[in-house]
């Protein structure tokens, strides 16, 4: 093939340059250049400039005279995996599946890819692990394969070439760090060959119809040459992630084209591979049974069903200078802001204590519905003084120290009393107009007013 032009491209400001260089010359940024393929001079068809759905020659066409009928949905197999997805695979569709390293997102794949072949051809391209490991994970996780082939290789442009004498319906390429062009000189792993190996990846997959599920590490220093880059490029992008040590696995849309983004698959790690978690809404709660100083249970609403979790808070003493706020799972920016109501609305105040909080099992709540609880785990072990037992917290909480309602309120305390939850405590305009069996629900307004409660 003929040598391909590359140019180097300030990722701050966009100049561009012959040559590398450690400093932009332009804006004067540091290490800031990338090198590109130089679309000006790329004369064949080959260079991968991204050319939107179809890959095909592009026109003008009224929206009502679109064809739907081509875009099906086809099961990954795992019923969680679907759900993610927003109900399957579409085809032609890329999906990159981004993770920690060992996580678990070869086997998903792996487990996935082994189900479709039992009915619709696929490849596994493998950049980083041997045909022989491959095919010994699936015999030890005891899947049948149909019609499953496999190719370890790691130049795109080859991977490309034989996948289109392959043909497969579903094609996973695992993993995208580990793949390069002959374009670009750089090392394969690196911001620019990434970009650009994935970039030819989408068209393939645009043009030929094949639907594509790229595996990117989350690699440790920022996801600089991680998902993140690929992002914009894809249709869909999971982020598979859990404790490592633990043996729950989730698994999340950050973006999706064809469904919403907040669903949540719960899998767990074991000897046989991922196991389905049909049912999670109980899984993370823990499992002691006096309850403790610094921890509330709180409903979240995850995608399209309620989940029980646990918010544990610790306030002790702070020697620092600056006292520390530090929260896992939970926005911090809201830590702070709450600390602040806690102290102008309830009198309460935190400016000499170190403030950490934790929801249990690896989960994030990105919900304001997490106010409520977290302020009374905090509340709770700044008192050394355990909540009522049974008890279920959730609600928003304003800075005038009002309480919101949250959607989805009902269906949040259906859950909990499915759990054998007795009492909940939540915003006024969550209240039930009808007192619920076996669960008594109190509502509240305004701080104060919770806080005398609890
Ligand atoms: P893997 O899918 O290879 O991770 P990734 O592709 O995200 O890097 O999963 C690796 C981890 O999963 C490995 O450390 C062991 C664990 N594992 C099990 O516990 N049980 C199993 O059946 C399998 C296949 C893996
Ligand atoms: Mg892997």
């Amino acid at each position: 093939m003929a040598k391909v032009k590359t140019i180097y491209v300030c990722q701050e400001c966009g100049t561009e340059t012959p040559q590398w260089a450690g400093q932009c010359g332009a804006c004067k940024a540091w290490n800031s250049l990338v090198e590109q393929v130089d679309a000006k001079k790329a004369t064949s068809s080959k260079t991968s400039r991204f050319t939107g759905y179809s890959g095909q020659a592009t026109k003008v066409v009224r929206m009502d005279k679109v064809d739907l009928s081509e875009l099906p949905r086809m099961s990954s197999g795992l019923s969680e995996l679907d759900r993610v997805l927003g109900g399957g695979l579409v085809p032609g569709s890329v999906v990159l599946m981004g993770g920690d390293p060992g996580i678990g997102k070869s086997t998903i794949l792996l487990q996935s890819l082994c189900k479709i072949s039992e009915t619709d051809s696929v490849l596994y391209v493998t950049g980083e692990e041997s045909l022989q490991q491959v095919t010994m994970r699936a015999q030890r996780l005891g899947l049948a394969t149909g019609d499953f082939s496999l190719l370890t290789e790691t130049q795109v442009e080859q991977i490309t070439t034989q996948a289109l004498m392959q043909k497969p319906k579903v094609m996973v390429v695992d993993s995208i760090q580990t793949i390069y062009t002959e374009m670009l000189q750089s090392a394969p792993g690196g911001v620019a060959q990434v970009r650009e190996s994935a970039a030819q990846l989408v068209r393939f997959a645009k043009q030929t119809g094949i639907t594509l599920l790229v595996v990117g590490h989350v690699t440790k220093d920022g996801a600089l040459a991680g998902p993140r880059v690929l992002e914009h490029m894809v249709d869909a992008v999971l982020y598979f992630e859990g404790e490592r040590d633990g043996r729950l696995r989730l698994l999340r849309a950050v973006k999706n084209r064809f469904g919403a983004v907040n669903e949540l698959g719960v899998f767990a790690m074991t000897d046989e591979g991922l196991k389905q978690v049909k049912n999670p809404s109980a899984i993370f709660l823990s499992k002691y049974q006096d309850p403790v100083s610094g921890s509330a249970v709180m409903a979240t609403w995850e995608g399209t069903r309620p989940m029980l979790v646990e918010i544990q808070a610790l306030v002790d003493t702070s020697y620092a200078p600056q006292p520390r706020r530090i929260a896992v799972g939970l926005d911090h920016q809201r830590i702070a802001m709450l600390l602040a109501v806690l102290n102008r609305h309830a009198g309460i105040a935190t400016h000499d204590q170190d403030v950490f909080a934790n929801v249990v099992g690896g989960v994030r709540v990105m919900e304001t519905s997490s106010d409520l609880a977290l302020v009374a785990s905090i509340i709770s072990s700044l008192r050394n003084r355990p909540l009522e037992a049974h008890t279920v917290i959730f609600g928003e909480i304003g800075l005038a120290g009002e309480i919101r309602p949250v959607p989805n309120g009902q269906e949040r305390l259906k859950e909990a009393a499915k759990h054998g939850f007795k009492r909940a405590i939540v915003p006024e305009g969550n209240k039930p107009p009808k007192a619920m069996e076996g669960l008594e629900v109190i509502g509240v307004s305004r701080m104060d007013q919770f806080i005398q409660l609890i």
